[in-house]
């Protein structure tokens, strides 16, 4: 029998799994066994919501949160702010020139207050701010049109339209590169200066796009021990471990390698040791993904090159990597 991974965890942390409308079919039984939360892979994004000025979509978001409410699990939002998958109408004008400030933070406001009152009470945790943070050296944000255009504010800003439509929802700043040394110190301060300011924010994101060697198990325990020190939870938001180096193009490899499978399993055993090491800030655990059928992964940074990052393989048959995160629970 394979044991429920969510319940095995119980004690620690929420598991979950990023979704589309196509692996809420595919991959149902297997999100139903092993997860108690879900996440919208791209579904609750901007262009998908509100591709129109004031005319929402829900249809896609909407059957997720049913399938979630019909099993009993969680859903993390994502994410309310982004540079990436906004339509253009938001910066523009009808004429093409750029909105002023005020009408781009019109905007985002009254975004915000339509998607997050619509799922109040369902779900408990934001995104609120995805990925506002650079990485280049010596540049803290990174530029984009909210930036140019609403000026450094519009990240505290959207928290707190956030806030005041669900004070129970966690509110989240969510990051990649996140153990990156240099980057986590711009995150730090980026969240320290929005807590010193007052600003409603509850935690720090750590996506965790991991491989099989980056980052290293010292620049992940630091990275959270320097996010926690600011008092906020911390959740992982988008776990993969990718069997390839990031500068590893090879495409030829139609199954993995033995070597690769068994140094990821080794991997995500150090993980889930440190997680839960740490779930006193940890609150909760997912995967950008949840079996090796899809992902993501698939399509960057190659195209069209396949990427086994899970714990379950294509016919969704639990991997040694399975086996060592039931392990890391009872070790
Ligand atoms: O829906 C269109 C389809 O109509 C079109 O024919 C097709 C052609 O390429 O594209 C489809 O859209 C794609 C979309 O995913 C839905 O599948 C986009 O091209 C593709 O760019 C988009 O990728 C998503 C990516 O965010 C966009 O930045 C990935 O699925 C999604 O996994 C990824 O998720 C992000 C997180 O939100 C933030 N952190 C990083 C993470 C990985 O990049």
């Amino acid at each position: 029998d394979i044991p429920n991974l969510h319940e095995v965890y119980k004690k620690h942390f929420r598991i979950g799994a990023a979704v589309n409308p196509f692996t809420l079919n595919t991959q149902s039984e297997l999100l139903k066994h092993h997860f108690n939360s879900i996440t919208a892979e791209n579904e609750m994004k901007f262009e998908n919501l509100q591709p129109v000025e004031g005319s929402y979509t829900f249809a896609n978001a909407d059957r997720l949160i049913d399938f979630a409410s019909a099993h009993g699990m969680g859903v993390r939002g994502h994410t309310l702010v982004w540079h990436n998958q906004t339509p253009a109408w938001v910066f523009e004008n009808k004429d093409g020139s750029a909105v002023d400030r005020e009408t781009l933070l019109a905007t985002m406001k009254a975004h915000i207050e339509t998607v997050v009152s619509r799922y109040k009470g369902i779900v408990y945790a934001w995104d609120v701010v995805n990925e506002a943070v650079s990485d280049k050296s010596g540049e803290l944000l990174r530029p984009s049109k909210w930036l140019d255009i609403a000026g450094e504010d519009f990240i505290a800003k959207a928290f707190e339209y956030a806030h005041e439509v669900d004070p129970k929802a966690l509110l989240f700043y969510n990051d990649y590169n996140e153990s990156v040394p240099e980057k986590r110190d711009k995150i730090y301060s980026l969240v320290r200066s929005l807590k010193e300011k007052g600003v409603p924010i509850h935690g720090v994101g750590l996506q965790a796009h991991w491989n099989l060697k980056h980052p290293s198990i010292d620049d992940i325990r630091e990275a959270i021990e320097r996010y926690a020190s600011l008092g906020v939870k911390l959740h992982i938001t988008e776990l993969d471990v990718s069997v390839f180096e990031f500068e590893d193009r090879r495409t030829d490899l139609t199954e993995p390698h033995e070597a690769m499978l068994d140094q990821q399993a080794e991997r995500y055993r150090q993980f889930f040791e440190i997680f839960k090491s740490y779930s006193e800030h940890i609150e909760s655990v997912t995967f950008w993904g949840a079996a090796d059928d899809y992902t993501w992964l698939d399509h960057f940074p190659v195209r069209n090159r396949k990427n086994w990052p899970f714990l379950f393989d294509e016919k969704h048959r639990p991997k040694q990597s399975f086996w060592n995160v039931i392990d890391a629970a009872s070790s």
